[in-house]
């Protein structure tokens, strides 16, 4: 895949950290991303009821976890309580509560580098994005690259732009492209889009990387996707198929 300036991190993501390979956004899946060879993993961060920023899809717990209820509405002592690996099979059973702190760690010492979705429980979305910037730019303080931020949640981007101006944020898209993209993007201080593979066609791919957006496209399991994508310039993709990655040969394969 070519390399923009502007985009300065991997071509391929390891989406919630180790695709289907691990339970989602643990640090068993972000070993698992490293160890089959990605150089970025993708995981999702909202705040438990204390505050603590913590990685979690959905709002609640209850697909991912043994436990159940929301978030928002449990404390960090609580969560710590439950297992986030069992569902996803045996091998996994006991796998804790990843904090981002944790998930720091555990990857800046596999030296991979990180894009963390801010992912707020609905209602909370300004005070996880203050939360989680802040976090996220003293966790990674003088790391070769810094962790790329996103969100669904304008509000949430806002609000990590005012606590760490500095940490490079993109817009995720649900859907089509907007036609007001460009205006919301730089209105955010975005360096560029972070799509839905859905809706990556050849204009709306064009009209991003024209106007000199950065794109990156969610989640592509398909080498030949991939390689139509990288084609039409796009800068990254996340992938959910760990298997078709290789180390030695970096990018997906059959
Ligand atoms: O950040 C890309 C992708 O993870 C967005 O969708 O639902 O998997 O968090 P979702
Ligand atoms: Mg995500």
């Amino acid at each position: 895949p070519p390399s923009h300036p502007a985009w300065p991190w991997p071509a391929f993501i390891a989406h919630r950290g180790g695709g289907r390979l691990a339970p989602e956004n643990t640090l068993a899946a972000m070993r698992t991303g490293a160890a089959a060879g990605f150089g970025m993993v993708e995981f999702d961060v909202k705040l438990s009821r204390d505050g603590m920023p913590f990685l979690l899809h959905d709002d609640t717990v209850d697909r991912t976890s043994d436990g159940s209820g929301l978030a928002s509405e449990l404390d960090w002592r609580a969560l710590g309580r439950m297992d986030f690996g069992g569902w996803h099979g045996p091998d996994f059973a006991g796998e804790p509560a990843p904090s981002l702190y944790a998930v720091a760690r555990c990857t800046r010492a596999h030296h991979i580098h990180s894009n963390i979705e801010i992912k707020p429980t609905t209602g909370h979305e300004a005070e996880t994005g203050t939360a989680v910037a802040r976090e996220a730019a003293r966790l990674w303080a003088g790391a070769d690259l810094p962790p790329l931020l996103s969100s669904f949640s304008e509000a949430a981007l806002e609000a990590a732009r005012a606590a760490a101006p500095d940490l490079p944020r993109a817009l995720l898209i649900e859907g089509p492209v907007p036609a007001d993209w460009r205006l919301r993007q730089q209105g955010l201080g975005c360096i560029g889009l972070n799509i839905d593979a859905r809706h990556a066609d050849e204009a709306a791919v064009r009209d991003i990387l024209d106007q000199g957006a950065t794109l990156a496209v969610w989640t592509v399991d398909d080498p030949d996707l991939a390689r139509a994508l990288f084609d039409r310039g796009c800068h990254a993709v996340f992938t959910d198929a760990l298997r078709h990655v290789r180390a030695d040969a970096p990018g997906l394969v059959r």
